[in-house]
């Protein structure tokens, strides 16, 4: 099958995506909804919001959700761009703000796994809330020498 990418798609559809999964941020702790979505080589859009937990340690990133949702789906070879955005909730329970939001360490890491096992570096599109500002960077600007299999002796 014939890959689409991401200027096809276009990189304000996956930021929609993106900003759209923030609306189901489990975030009652932190007030920062944070919104991820990856765009797969067949045009499908997986998306992830954050989701926290009482017990403050436990709470999981949206980009890391959207990982393992992917994964369920059997497709974490697939993932060919990441969108992330988020901010602090305003009253409607979306974020907000100019500020640009990109992966945390953990989550790169986590996105790295998905670039490893598609043999791929991946572009992530970091977005304000507002809209004001996007960022791409590739994962290998973002997370330089990663800890992959390599160092496992598997590849
Ligand atoms: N968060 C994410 O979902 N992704 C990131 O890359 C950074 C942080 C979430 C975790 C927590 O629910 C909230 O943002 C504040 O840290």
């Amino acid at each position: 099958m014939t890959e689409v990418s991401i200027e096809e798609v276009g990189v304000a559809v996956l930021l929609d995506a993106a900003r759209a999964a923030a609306r189901h941020a489990h975030a009652p702790y932190s007030r920062f909804a944070v919104g991820a979505a990856l765009l797969l080589s067949d045009g499908a859009i997986v998306t992830g919001t954050n989701f926290e937990n009482a017990s403050y340690g436990l709470s999981l990133c949206a980009e890391t959700v959207a990982l393992a949702t992917a994964n369920a789906q059997g497709r974490l070879a697939d993932v060919i761009a990441v969108a992330v955005t988020g901010g602090t909730m305003g009253s409607d329970g979306m974020p907000t703000g100019s500020t640009v939001v990109g992966p945390c360490g953990r989550c790169r890491q986590v996105i790295n796994e998905a670039a490893e096992l598609a043999g791929r570096d991946l572009p992530i599109y970091c977005a304000a809330a507002d809209g004001s500002a996007v960022e791409r960077h590739m994962l290998s600007a973002l997370l330089p020498h990663a800890f992959g299999p390599k160092d496992l002796g598997l590849a």
